[in-house]
């Protein structure tokens, strides 16, 4: 079919991957990317809870910060088991796997940080804000992948979460480069984020024996557990 409609290239692309959690597609020259419910098996079910609603979260969640002019993409279309979002680009995290100068990595690693502030500056959240849902495209920062759970904790405790989870974040791609994470995060700061910053420190000091438990797997523990070092040294020394 040569001049297909958006609803028969959906119809078409639905049947072709069924089942699939997310998958891009093109039409007329624009790229969509469409999410479906995790299909989980066995006890994965009760861990994660029912995936459909979890979609049905993420759903609301986005229609919510469009509303409020967040930096979220638009949602084209929507049923109860998927929606189709406009493609923001390539993720930071795929960025930093790029082969681009230091200066441009500087760059997006500023413009993300900013990002984060001026979502923090309309009283709003991410959840859980990693480099991989976080997307870059000529200087226009998009969030994706929103946290779907109902949480308990105030607005600001949920913006020190957003800034601990991303600065992890920085650190677990871009290891102990702490001149380009330490002006990333001034870069937030300086946008707006200082309040959040200050608060950060603030719930990170009863944390700080960590600090000297993670010093022996700054540079050789898992994935997961080398940030931690760095996450509390940035709160430790910097003023
Ligand atoms: N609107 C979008 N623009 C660009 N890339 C996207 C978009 N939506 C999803 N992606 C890509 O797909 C990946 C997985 O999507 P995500 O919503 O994070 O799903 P999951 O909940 O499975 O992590 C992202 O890390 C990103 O690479
Ligand atoms: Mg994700």
């Amino acid at each position: 079919m040569v001049n297909m409609s958006f609803e028969q290239k959906l119809a078409q692309m639905l049947e072709l991957n069924k089942g699939k959690r997310i998958f891009q597609f093109e039409h007329q020259g624009q790229r969509y990317w469409l999410k479906q419910a995790e299909k989980l098996k066995g006890f994965m079910r009760v861990l994660k809870g029912n995936a459909q609603k979890a979609l049905r979260r993420e759903m609301c969640a986005l229609q919510r910060l469009s509303r409020k002019h967040a930096a979220v993409p638009k949602m084209v279309c929507h049923d109860a088991d998927f929606f189709v979002l406009e493609d923001s680009g390539v993720t930071i995290k795929d960025w930093l796997s790029k082969d681009i100068s230091q200066d441009n990595m500087q760059q997006i690693l500023n413009d993300s940080s900013k990002a984060l502030a001026e979502l923090h500056s309309m009283g709003l959240n991410h959840g859980r804000p990693a480099l991989r849902d976080i997307c870059w495209n000529n200087g226009q920062v998009t969030f994706i992948d929103f946290e779907s759970k109902f949480g308990k904790s105030s607005e600001e405790q949920k913006k020190v979460r957003d800034l601990v989870l991303y600065i992890h974040s920085l650190y677990r791609s871009l290891g102990p480069q702490n001149e380009i994470v330490e002006q990333a995060i001034q870069q937030y700061r300086d946008a707006g984020g200082e309040w959040v910053w200050l608060q950060t420190q603030d719930f990170l000091r009863s944390w700080q024996w960590l600090y000297y438990v993670s010093f022996p797997f700054r540079n050789n523990g898992g994935r997961d557990s080398k940030p931690v070092y760095w996450v509390l040294r940035h709160f430790r020394y910097t003023v």
